[in-house]
Parts: structure tokens; sequence; C-alpha cells
């Protein structure tokens, strides 16, 4: 059921059921986040593996605070300037917070995400909504409402639309348990502005290994469409000039194959913005799933602003040699 009103949300939200949320980077899939039983129902919708721990979600990080979870001096430096945004933040847990938000850890992730109709359910709300993205687990996360509800259908309770997401992409997840802050994810905040405005470098030797324990919901293969996803140049993967079958996904006009039927071929962005790019990518690798092609054929950004998050992305959407 699709709904606009957030009164509708907000009761059942209350009763314990599942409300997609709209967000600025993707829709999420919310559930009360002091109730064990409604965060239960998560994993269970999601089919997602109980050792992966869940993000956290109110409208201003005083609110946190009165749940006892607070930001070291870095952090809030960060929160000033970027929150409402698409960053998250990995902190030392409160005795509040449920176990099975955390899976267990001593940690906790948490945002405010920037969407105004989710700030007023947020600010509306007496406790945090527990928010993964709004996907079965694996599958490409959704940036409109009508991803979540044909995935999800009668599942859960309810879609809030809220129109498409604007970032597109997760937010970046940068944890502060330890001295130095240590970047989990990339997403869609870019290292740059992060770096810039903390004034250095942050540690991001964590991003490299895909199976490292501190972000568990990073696993190699993720974000995947149905149709086998490979990255490169066309041309290394035509057999017998098999063109005609094959989609590319490609930043500019300039990357794309011209054996390539029109019809099959995505660009991210005609004018190479790669904020356009991000935006737009989730719901091209839906598009490229749908297009009929036996293939799709990736083409990596550059490795710069929101072109690390997108690669990052494709390269967790390929099939693995
Ligand atoms: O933009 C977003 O972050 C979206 C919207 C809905 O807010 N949410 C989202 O949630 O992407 P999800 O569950 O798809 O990804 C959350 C990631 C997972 O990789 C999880 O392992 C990691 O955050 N995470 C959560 N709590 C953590 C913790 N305490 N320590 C390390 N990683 C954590
Ligand atoms: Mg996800």
């Amino acid at each position: 059921m699709i709904i606009t009103d957030i009164h509708i949300a907000k009761r059942l939200l209350e009763a314990n059921a599942l409300v997609a949320i709209p967000t600025e980077t993707v829709y999420g899939l919310a559930a009360n986040g002091f109730s064990g039983e409604a965060i239960a129902k998560i994993y269970q919708a999601k089919n997602r593996p109980s050792f992966n721990p869940l993000i956290l979600h109110s409208n201003s990080f005083e609110r946190f605070a009165s749940w006892g979870i607070s930001l070291p001096p870095q952090a809030l430096k960060l929160a000033v300037m970027f929150s409402p945004g698409p960053i998250t933040f990995v902190v030392k847990k409160s005795e509040q917070i449920p176990d099975l938000v955390t899976a267990g850890h001593s940690t906790v992730a948490i945002r405010v995400p920037n969407h105004p109709l989710t700030l007023q359910l947020l600010a509306d709300l007496d406790f945090p909504l527990a928010a993964p993205s709004a996907n079965k687990s694996g599958s490409i996360s959704p940036t409109t409402a009508q991803h979540v509800e044909v995935q999800f259908g009668d599942e859960i309770g309810a879609v809030l639309d809220g129109g498409p997401c604007q970032i597109g992409l997760e937010s970046t997840i940068i944890s502060f348990v330890d001295e130095q802050a240590r970047l989990l994810r990339l997403g869609g905040l870019s290292i740059e502005a992060i770096e810039n405005a903390l004034g250095s470098k942050v540690d991001n030797t964590m991003l490299i290994n895909n199976e490292n324990p501190q972000a568990p919901g990073m696993l190699s293969r993720h974000y995947a469409p149905v149709t086998p996803l490979f990255l490169g140049d066309p041309n290394a993967y035509a057999h017998e000039n098999d063109f005609a079958e094959m989609a590319q996904i490609c930043f500019t006009p300039a990357e794309l194959n011209t054996k390539i039927p029109a019809s099959l071929a995505f660009v991210l962005s005609e004018s190479g913005s790669y904020s356009e790019a991000a935006q737009r990518l989730f719901a091209v690798l839906r598009a490229a799933d749908a297009c009929g092609a036996k293939k799709i054929i990736a083409t990596l950004l550059p490795e710069a602003d929101l072109g690390r998050a997108i690669n990052d992305r494709l390269r967790r959407a390929a099939v693995k040699a």
C-alpha cells in the first residue's frame, strides 16, 4: 500500500509494523528501533542475515544524545556540516539500544536523513527508526516508492511515498569508535568532502577487505541484478558479435560502444555529472536488468568524487570471476 500521510505511517510504526520511508539516499524499510518484535520483522522481510546490524534514524543528534548516544568532537564537526544528509556515524552504543539493532556489537550506526516527510515523521515519534535499504538482501536498493512496492507489496504495512531519492546512493559510513576516523562504506557524501571538512585524511583500510567484520553488511556481492553483469569494455565480452543481446551502462556518451543497440544503452549522465549519475544508478541497473539483454556490461567511472562510490556498487553488482 503506497501512502503519503505521515500520521498513518506513525500509527503503523507505533503498532510495530514495517513502513518503507523515503530518504535522500535510498528508501529505508523502517521499524520501531526500540522494539525487538518490530526489528525482527525487518530481518525476516529482507531475508537479512542476523549478523548484519541496522542503522538507527532520528531527526537530530540531540535526540540520539537523549537516548545515551553521543558523537565525539570530530564526528560532531561533520554532523554540523553535513547533517541532515548522507552520512552515518558508527559510535559506542548505549544500554537503551536493543542488541538486535547492533547484531550484538558494542557499537551502533546512527544517521539523520535529509527528507522533509521523514524528518517530520521522526520528530513525531518517541523512538528512533531502525532502517536498512528497502530491498531484499543482496538485490538493488530502491530509489522510488514503486521499487519498494514491487518487491514487498503486502509483506509490509505501507510505503510512504516521498518521490524519487535525490542522492541515490546509500549514506557514507564512518566509524568514530577509535581515535582515528575510519571509513566503512563509500556513499552519497564523497571522501573529498569529508577530508576537507576534517582537515585531515580518513583511514580507508577497512574498505579494502570486503569481508571485514567492522561492516558485516559490505559483502562482496550485493546490489545485484538478475542478468549477469560484467565490468569493462563490451568488445571484450562479445562472442560472435552478439552485441544485440548486450546492454551497456556507462558514465557519459563518450564511453558508449556504438555496436550496442540504442534501446540497450544506458548513459548515467549526458553531461558527465557525478551527482546525476549517482541519482540515476539504481534505477538504471533495474532498467538494464529488465531490457531483455542476456548480459550487462558496466564501464567504470573515474575514481574521484562520487565516481568511487558508484564504482563500488558496480563492482559488487558484478559476477565474480
Ligand atoms: O543511506 C542509507 O544508509 C540507507 C538509508 C535507508 O538510510 N540505509 C542503508 O542501510 O543503507 P543498510 O542496512 O542497507 O546498510 C547499512 C550498513 C550495513 O553494511 C551494516 O553492516 C552497516 O551499515 N552497519 C550498521 N551498523 C553497524 C555497526 N555498528 N558497525 C559497522 N557497520 C554497521
Ligand atoms: Mg542495503
